[in-house]
């Protein structure tokens, strides 16, 4: 028995009405909230995506017919409603907008009915994430993702505002085209004209970006689908969203302050949060020696302390082997945690060998200065002194130490900094604390391919002082890359790229690239570079890691309307699935092997 809205109009939606409409007949229409029905009288929650507006059924405003049709309305119900609006007479509701009116019904008509919802419409349900992904349009209603999902339309109309006032250009690249360098796995697409071959779905926009600079179009952005076939986490999707951009004659400074300012800008309007600009930079090499990690959270201390120098001699096999092969030990004070009882210090040792360490020695100061701990009966009790006091630790204390190569002491102890602060509810997510990453280094030895890769990618221009060692001593090159990190997530990166054929000759070849793979790959790019190329640069944020934090979530998928689970499905379309042999074999694909 749905009805039409014939002879309707809504003037505005439900929430947007207010103390000034006092007086005024309206049409509200959206969905059935709540209905309570008091014996005389109804009381309606209407919900639409402004918010919750109160109607009022009376059978002496509404009728008889109108009151019963009233009675037997249930959650999630369409319903148009032609009333007054009135100030409330009953108790005023301070937590929503429009708690000081209510519309008095005279009119009603149900456009839709519903079933029954297989969970409750409303914000912080306990339902399980693939039940409410299975059904994301239900999911979707519920007012916490409504409003994670308007702030997101306006992230986006807001970014592109200012960029256009800041000349950038709204550029559109492809989709189906070849594979771009950030290093993922591609996501192909079958080609039905051209039997065997594929086109991949792209990375990023990368390799056009650069080209729309060879073009002269001198500032450019997107906002770009792009598409990684990798482990999903909880801030990584199989299709993301970037804030893409790229600009010509510039150099780091000029992107950083573009940047900083649209940030700050996005902040103020979105949040009215001040950043507070020059945001902090940070080298890389520092960011690895005090947090150990490239993406630091800033939100709270507990940094790393090198004491390889102190305990070089100790008599502490586990310590010195591992500074004789190149490695060092280090450590951070978990403060105040020192009565942590045994097992969870177990637990804590069990975290770190996740992440690659064969052991983690303890250190707990007791109230009367001495100690417990997991190696102290291989040291002297100067030894002991002197890494307390590197460790600034005091009665209370806990320390904690990895001793390893660098990079497994600072993946260890980077994470367990984290869950450290995590732990003690360091972690405040109405804080926003943004540090520039700089100088990251150009290239990273892969054990797999045994052969240097580029930490950023191959068009990353290397810093102007470190060029020389190119050949020499790659693993000591800098490059003008940088990230953008928000409260230990990085919501953005990028560099300034080489714009001169012999840096990206060298280059090429420090990455054990030949002429001819590299013109297999990039050819295209590289042969435009020879019509005049302007030195240019551009970064890219992840718009769904940004608007995460904005909205202050702890998953992606809160701010995607339709994301995919863990294994890339989609649980609402059942993507990806099979197809037809008709199709197969229109592409020329046969399958062999397993399926699923
Ligand atoms: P990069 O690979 O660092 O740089 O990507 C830029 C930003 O995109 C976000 N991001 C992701 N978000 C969700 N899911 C994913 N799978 C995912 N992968 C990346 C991150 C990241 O900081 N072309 C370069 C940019 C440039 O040099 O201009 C690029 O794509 O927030
Ligand atoms: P073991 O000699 O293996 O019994 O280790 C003695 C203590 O050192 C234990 O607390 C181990 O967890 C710790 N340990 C072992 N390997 C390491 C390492 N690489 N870094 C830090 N601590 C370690």
């Amino acid at each position: 028995m749905a009805e039409s809205m014939k002879g309707l109009k809504r003037p505005c939606r439900g929430a947007e009405l207010s103390k000034a409409d006092i007086g005024r007949e309206v049409t509200v229409m959206g969905w059935v909230a709540k209905n309570r029905n008091k014996g005389g009288i109804i009381f309606l929650d209407l919900r639409d995506r402004s918010g919750i507006l109160q109607i009022i059924f009376e059978e002496e405003s509404i009728g008889s017919e109108g009151f019963e049709k009233a009675a037997k309305l249930r959650s999630e119900f369409v319903v148009a409603v032609t009333g007054n609006v009135e100030a409330r007479n009953g108790a005023i509701n301070e937590n929503l907008a429009t708690g000081e009116i209510e519309v008095r019904a005279k009119q009603i008509r149900i456009l839709s009915e519903s079933l029954t919802p297989p969970f409750p419409i409303e914000e912080n349900i306990n339902t399980k994430e693939e039940l409410r992904l299975k059904y994301r349009c239900l999911d979707l209603r519920r007012p916490d993702i409504q409003s994670n999902i308007i702030m997101r339309s306006k992230v986006a109309t807001l970014t592109r505002a200012f960029l256009a006032k800041e000349g950038f250009l709204e550029i559109e690249t492809p989709m189906l085209t070849k594979s771009t360098p950030e290093g993922a796995r591609d996501y192909l697409v079958p080609s039905r004209v051209h039997p065997g071959k594929f086109y991949a779905l792209p990375q990023s926009p990368q390799l056009f970006k650069q080209m729309l600079m060879v073009s002269g179009y001198d500032r450019y952005m997107q906002i770009a689908r792009c598409f990684r076939d990798e482990d999903l986490r909880a801030d990584r999707q199989p299709e993301f969203t970037q804030i893409d951009m790229e600009l010509s004659f510039v150099d780091v400074d000029d992107v950083i302050d573009v940047n900083e300012r649209l940030l700050a800008y996005l902040f103020k309007e979105v949040l009215d949060v001040d950043v507070k600009l020059p945001i902090q930079r940070m080298t890389w090499q520092e960011a690895m020696d005090r947090f150990g990690s490239d993406k630091p959270d800033l939100r709270f201390g507990m940094e790393l302390k090198d004491i390889s120098e102190l305990v070089k001699n100790c008599g502490f096999g586990v310590f010195t082997s591992a500074i004789e092969n190149g490695g060092s030990v280090r450590g951070i004070n978990a403060e105040g945690m020192g009565d942590m009882p045994r097992k969870k210090i177990d637990a804590l040792v069990d975290f770190a060998k996740g992440y690659g360490a064969k052991g983690l020695a303890y250190m707990a100061i007791n109230e009367d200065g001495t100690v417990k701990s997991s190696f102290s009966k291989f040291m002297t009790e100067e030894e002991i002194n002197s890494i307390v006091d590197a460790l600034s630790g005091k009665p209370g204390d806990l320390l904690l130490f990895a001793a390893d190569k660098n990079k497994i002491v600072w993946n260890v102890l980077g994470a367990l900094r984290l869950e450290l602060a995590e732990q003690k509810g360091l972690l405040d997510k109405n804080e926003y604390r943004f540090l520039w990453v700089t100088e990251f280094p150009q290239f990273e030895w892969s054990d797999e391919e045994e052969r240097y890769v580029a930490m950023h990618h191959p068009f990353t221009m290397p810093m102007d002082e470190d060029l020389d060692m190119l050949e020499t001593n790659p693993g000591a090159v800098r490059a003008k890359a940088y990230d953008i990190v928000l409260n230990g997530t990085e919501i953005g990166g990028g560099s300034v790229r080489i714009h001169q054929a012999d840096v990206q000759e060298r280059m090429f070849k420090a990455l054990g690239l030949t002429e001819e793979v590299a013109n297999e790959k990039f050819g295209f790019l590289l042969d435009a570079f020879k019509y005049g190329v302007p030195p240019h640069a551009g970064l890219a944020y992840g718009l769904d890691r940004l608007v995460m934090l904005m909205a202050k979530r702890d998953s992606i998928r809160d701010v995607i309307a339709f994301p995919k689970v863990k294994d890339a499905s989609c649980l609402l379309t059942d993507a990806p699935n099979y197809v037809d042999d008709k199709q197969l074999k229109e592409l020329s694909i046969e399958i062999s092997g397993e399926e699923e």
